[in-house]
């Protein structure tokens, strides 16, 4: 059987006037569904570019992408925006919020563009917000407000979690307590989930780690005896 995600030989080239940048020169890996993967690598190294050509937020300049046996890098932007819209939640390192809607309005808002979208309030409630559904994001703390974050990606009930340093911008607590809740999404629903960090200890947690330099992938392990988040100290 397929791979549930397949990079295979992606190249990514950003062009700036004359100037050519290899973001990605040869990215080959693969995800199986339902597990819980961390991509490891320096700053520069290419993981947010990976993470957005797998989320169809951006497109690549050769190879192939492909999710659950669907060549998505060959989709026309129209195909990438329901893509977007129905099968990916992507949660990003500074929350990304809309200021004015209550936490449960953001989720909501999320939610309605989907095709089989989760009940909002359930969903923020299995994340411990039941108490903040009516608070503003300015109303809540760091950790809170990612933790609204990642409710809205998971009441779009996406085929693919995507989180982009999701506890960049956390303090030490705040951010194991989210990578528990990610874990535990993992593990519990049996949803697919891919984490983005500088932080090597933290490969500790995946049953999977790809790790990415100079835009290339130098390394991937299946890890058989993964590690729960509160066991690992960074
Ligand atoms: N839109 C863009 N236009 C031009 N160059 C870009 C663009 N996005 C990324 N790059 C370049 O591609 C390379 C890889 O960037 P990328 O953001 O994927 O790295 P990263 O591994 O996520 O780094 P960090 O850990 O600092 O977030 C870098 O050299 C970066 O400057
Ligand atoms: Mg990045």
């Amino acid at each position: 059987m397929s791979a549930f995600v397949r990079f295979d030989q992606v190249k990514k080239v950003y062009r700036m006037g004359e100037v050519e940048i290899h973001a990605l020169r040869d990215a080959s890996f693969s995800i199986e569904k339902g597990e819980l993967c961390v991509i490891v690598g320096p700053s520069g190294a290419g993981k947010t570019t990976l993470l957005n050509i797998l989320g169809g937020m951006d497109t690549l300049t050769e190879g192939k992408v492909l999710l659950g046996g669907e060549d998505i890098s060959a989709y026309s932007s129209r195909q990438l925006t329901a893509y977007r819209r129905h099968d990916i939640g992507f949660v990003f390192q500074f929350y990304n919020l809309v200021p004015n809607l209550t936490a449960l309005e953001n989720v909501e808002l999320a939610a309605q563009i989907c095709r089989e979208p989760l009940d909002a309030a359930g969903v923020l409630r299995s994340v411990g917000l039941e108490h903040r559904l009516s608070n503003f994001p300015a109303q809540l703390s760091g950790g809170e407000q990612q933790r609204v974050a990642i409710a809205r990606a998971i009441a779009k009930n996406p085929k693919l979690m995507l989180c982009d340093e999701p506890t960049g911008a956390l303090d030490y607590t705040t951010g194991k307590a989210i990578l528990k809740l990610l874990q535990d999404m993992s593990r519990k629903n049996g949803m697919t989930v891919v984490i983005i960090t500088h932080n090597s200890a933290l490969t500790a947690m995946a049953d999977r780690v790809i790790q990415v330099k100079s835009g290339s992938v130098t390394g991937e392990e299946v890890n058989a005896s993964p590690v729960p988040v509160e066991e690992i100290e960074w």
